[in-house]
């Protein structure tokens, strides 16, 4: 089995950014990785995200939304996820199964318990090894986006400081798996604090580098 890590937090944190950066950092040092996203990261995710990003679609119930964005997981843990750890990958995900519970059950006020049960449904039990949240003042981070451009980033503050402080509680609750980042601080600087955790995880799991292959 590889290794599972999943990057979460807010919007205009620098996520994105820091999964590719890691991703091409540890495939740079011959290790094997595979990268993806939710929602998305599958044709049927591909769509899925279309419409739950739709800016101008706020007819979406919460219920639908959390069904939506679970039965993308269910495909990506299918397809992707469960494929590449079979074969020993290391697989970086930009958010998994705690956004859900992040924005639908803080953020959207949804049942913790059902949410709990279609993340098992969707996942089939799997759990990221290391979350590594990047925490922000949702402020501060909307600040960096230009304009807000879909259904979540035209949500309010109080929404966003919600979804922060579920975060957080999750974090505090499981501190064996997560990792707590300021992402205020300067992007190479987190960059780094984020490649020190995963190189002394990816050591003490023994996965293999494929220098052959370099
Ligand atoms: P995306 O453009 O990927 O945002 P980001 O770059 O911040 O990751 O859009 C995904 C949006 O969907 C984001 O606002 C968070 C939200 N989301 C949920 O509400 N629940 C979920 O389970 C997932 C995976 C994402």
């Amino acid at each position: 089995m590889g290794l599972f890590i999943s990057f979460e937090g807010c919007e205009g944190c620098g996520k994105s950014t820091q999964a590719k950066r890691l991703a091409a950092e540890l495939q740079r040092q011959g290790y094997p990785v595979t990268r993806t996203y939710e929602p998305g990261g599958t044709p049927l995710g591909a769509q899925l995200r279309r419409y739950l990003k739709r800016a101008s679609d706020s007819t979406i119930s919460p219920e639908a939304e959390l069904l939506l964005f679970t039965a993308a997981r269910s495909q990506l843990t299918r397809d992707i996820i469960l494929p590449a750890l079979e074969q020993g990958h290391i697989v970086i995900c930009d958010r998994y199964s705690d956004s859900t519970v992040a924005y639908q059950g803080y953020g959207r006020g949804l049942s913790l318990d059902t949410i709990a049960v279609v993340n098992q449904l969707a996942t089939n039990g799997l759990r990221p090894d290391l979350v590594l949240l990047l925490d922000m003042d949702p402020f501060c981070a909307l600040q960096r986006k230009k304009m807000p451009r879909d259904r979540f980033e035209h949500e309010v503050l109080d929404f966003h400081q919600r979804v922060r402080n579920g975060y957080l509680r999750l974090a505090r609750e499981d501190p064996s798996r997560w990792v707590v980042l300021d992402a205020s601080h300067s992007f190479p600087g987190t960059a780094r604090t984020i490649q020190q955790v995963v190189s002394s995880l990816v050591k003490s799991t023994g996965i293999l580098q494929q220098l052959s292959e370099h």
